[in-house]
């Protein structure tokens, strides 16, 4: 960093009085029409529908502008901001970097299976640097959305299922996209979306109705955005949908009482993209006018390109109907946000600073450890991984095996030209005198084309081969395999197969893979199979037939060097799942901390509820393998009663009981056993990752206070802690055996 040319440099942090004052001069020289401008943020790229965006500038009617990548036009945008708008306030640049910018990191997804926080925020932080060294401002992330439907294509953004592990992870991304210092110039605006309930949607259908108890909502879908708020997050997107029949970009509950009076969140809102306006297709607003009003009612302070403020607000103030007051109230945040960033004193970015940025080596080489620290390694059976480097013939085999898109992953930046290194190349690089062959089988066909994929990528991928293309491709694959000592499937989901508006009903692999898969395990040879996928895959055949698993996700830039390191022995891998792995799609939604009626399963009184399987995961949250083994011993819980309202320490060893160094995960589960309402057979209330050299045994000690023993009552009506007996097992998934109890009394 020290040779290079350096972004501006950081404006001296006002203070919370100075930056208000500044606002408040600001507001006074601004007109009506300028007020609701800042509540608008317009599409900077030709395709965005809505009035031309330079024109908005220019008459100060556009506070931020989005899908716009493009450094030059940053500063020429800026230019007419500052220089020809009547009050020369600078614009904001908005874009989805949501696991990297140039640099790509694994996806969100793959991000929590490190259960390391520390991946998370040290990759953010590089996003920030090479996004705000392009000129940008702010970024639409993290989703912090839980997700326990597998079937949600977005499930691939957050962090899974759990919100114990998702507010780790919201909060180290906060951290990580934001420093310490707003006005840091390698750094960005961080986002926490979609405010809220959107990963539960019903069916796993994008954009559809959520249904959620308070209760439900509380414990489960608030918690990482409240870990948002406590790190620091600048600003929150409302979500789409319907929550309990009220859109939450209209929802006074979610953002006037929780965000802002419980949580005391003092930045801004902004809609999702054309939310506002949707307000009248989800049946709540009578026309655009109201649905404009009920948005500020509301507190959405910005309005994502749906141009209903700039219409309306206006003419709802010169009718009395709202006030200046509420106007100002919603600007005052986002003009807040500028000074603090130090916009007005560094408006432009340095048009030759990006490529000095992303030649960093630091910078890929953390995205090669993030991605070494995301896999989790699902079998290995025999000990057939790591794989010796003197190989011979290798065949690696598969759609994805050489795909830089689904190694890169599903959201990638606005005009991003993937160029990760795929499990092929990383198989190559890491076997040079070996024979690596490579066949890729038949493509992966999508079975009904997607709109949100055409507008990303401004056209839909089209199938390349015919029938009978891919059969000699199927063909041809086996006869790679045949020909070498070992086949690599590398098999799983295209990129546009999870994110937005990408669910599916079926978690099988789609197309000929699995077929594929079954042919060539049936040469004889050893089969190990790379999965890159964005959403848990019900590889029920593989997983009973194929020695060894890997679950790479969508891993980014350094993809298939991380999967070759893992392949090969150079790193045991240490992830674990952070989502249950459903054995059906009609299993979703499917998660580990369920309230019991029966038994549990394995038990005699288990009640297996389907008649055509058993519900149970084909992998549980939490699990991973790796090529040591690893003890848990002398669990101790510092006091055998507490009382309410106090903490105890559980401590427990860990030993490397195998041959290698790695990494094991230690996770805490606790159980209520009776109270005011039923709770959860298990909730993870702690984890921490270490690495323990063979032999090496270390004590760990996770706490337990108020926050991890207390919860949302239904019948309480409020947060609550109450007296009762605990169960605490330990271990390294949610399936842990170690136990102890807690007594706790009033
Ligand atoms: C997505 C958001 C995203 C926004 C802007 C919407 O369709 O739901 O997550 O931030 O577009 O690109």
């Amino acid at each position: 960093m020290n040779q290079m040319k350096k972004a501006a440099p950081a404006a001296l942090v006002p203070s919370e009085t100075e930056v208000a004052a500044r606002v408040e001069v600001l507001l006074a020289q601004m007109s009506l029409e300028e007020k609701v401008g800042q509540l608008n943020q317009v599409g900077g790229a030709e395709f965005a529908p809505g009035p031309n965006a330079e024109n908005q500038i220019r008459q100060g009617t556009a506070g931020s502008v989005l899908w716009l990548n493009d450094t030059k036009r940053f500063n020429e945008l800026q230019k007419i901001a500052i220089e020809e708008s009547p009050s020369g306030i600078p614009l904001l640049f908005a874009l989805d970097v949501i696991h990297g910018y140039r640099t790509i990191f694994p996806v969100p997804l793959a991000m929590a299976s490190s259960w390391d926080p520390g991946v998370a925020e040290k990759s953010q932080a590089v996003a920030a640097r090479e996004a705000r060294a392009a000129g940008l401002h702010w970024t639409f992330g993290p989703m912090v959305d839980i997700a326990r439907d597998a079937r949600w294509g977005r499930i691939v953004e957050g962090a899974g299922e759990d919100p114990f592990l998702g507010a780790a992870m919201a909060a180290a991304q906060v951290r990580g996209f934001q420093g310490n210092d707003l006005s840091d110039p390698e750094r960005l605006l961080a986002c926490a979306k979609h405010f809220a309930g959107y990963g539960a949607s019903e069916g796993g259908r994008d954009y559809d109705p959520v249904y959620l108890s308070e209760t439900q909502l509380r414990n489960i879908y608030l918690p990482p955005f409240e870990a948002a708020v406590k790190a620091g997050v600048a600003t929150f997107m409302s979500a789409y949908m319907d929550l309990n029949d009220v859109p939450a970009s209209a929802n006074r509950l979610l953002l006037r009482q929780v965000l802002r009076q419980e949580w005391g969140f003092t930045g801004f809102v902004v809609s999702d993209a054309f939310a506002v306006g949707n307000l009248l297709v989800q049946g709540h607003a009578r026309d655009r006018r109201d649905a404009a009003r009920r948005g500020i009612k509301a507190g959405v302070n910005m309005d994502m390109s749906s141009y209903t403020y700039t219409e309306n607000l206006a003419g709802l103030v010169a009718e009395g109907i709202l006030s200046v007051a509420e106007i100002e109230e919603m600007v005052r945040p986002i003009l807040a946000l500028k000074v603090k960033m130090g916009l007005f004193e560094h408006p432009y970015v340095d048009e030759g600073l990006l490529a000095q940025v992303v030649a960093q080596p630091e910078h890929r080489q953390t995205s090669h450890w993030a991605a070494q620290r995301s896999m989790v390694l699902l079998k290995n059976e025999g000990g057939l991984l790591p794989l010796k480097k003197d190989m011979k013939k290798v065949a690696v085999i598969g759609p994805l095996a050489d795909s830089r898109e689904a190694t890169e992953g599903s959201w990638m930046v606005f005009g991003h030209k993937p160029a990760a290194v795929t499990v092929l190349q990383g198989i190559r690089a890491r076997l040079p005198d070996a024979q690596v062959t490579y066949a890729p089988g038949p493509e992966i066909q999508r079975d009904i084309p997607s709109w949100f994929e055409s507008a990303m990528a401004g056209t839909t991928r089209k199938p390349t081969q015919t029938p009978d293309e891919a059969e000699a491709a199927f063909q041809n694959a086996i006869e790679t395999a045949r020909a070498a000592d070992l086949a690599v499937m590398v098999l799983g989901e295209s990129a546009e197969m999870a994110g937005e508006a990408a669910s599916r009903a079926s978690l099988d692999l789609p197309g000929r893979q699995e077929e594929l898969l079954k042919a060539i395990a049936a040469l004889g040879r050893p089969v190990v199979l790379v999965l890159l996928n964005g959403r848990p895959l019900s590889v029920n055949w593989a997983a009973e037939h194929i020695p060894a698993i890997l679950e790479a996700w969508e891993p980014g830039t350094e993809g298939g060097h991380a999967v070759a390191d893992i392949l090969f022995g150079d790193v045991n891998p240490g992830g674990k799942l952070p989502v249950s792995f459903p054995r059906k799609g009609s299993h979703a939604p499917l998660y580990y901390a369920r309230n019991l009626t029966h038994s549990p399963e394995g038990s005699p009184m288990y009640n297996p509820r389907y008649w055509d399987g058993l519900p149970v995961p084909l992998y549980p949250f939490g699990y991973g393998l790796s090529y040591t083994t690893f003890e848990f011993s002398n669990l101790e819980v510092s006091a055998p009663q507490v009382k309410v309202g106090s903490s105890v320490n559980v401590s427990l060893d860990v030993t490397n009981t195998g041959s290698l160094a790695g990494d094991e995960v230690v996770q805490l589960y606790i159980h209520q056993r009776w109270g005011s309402d039923s709770r959860p057979m298990r909730e993870l209330k702690g984890f921490e990752r270490v690495t323990l050299q063979p032999g090496e045994t270390k004590r760990i000690t996770l706490r337990l206070g108020p926050d991890e023993l207390g919860y949302w009552s239904t019948n309480a009506g409020g947060w609550i802690q109450e007296a009762a007996t605990f169960d605490i097992w330990v271990g390294a998934d949610s399936l842990a055996t170690l136990h102890a109890e807690l007594e706790v009394v009033g």
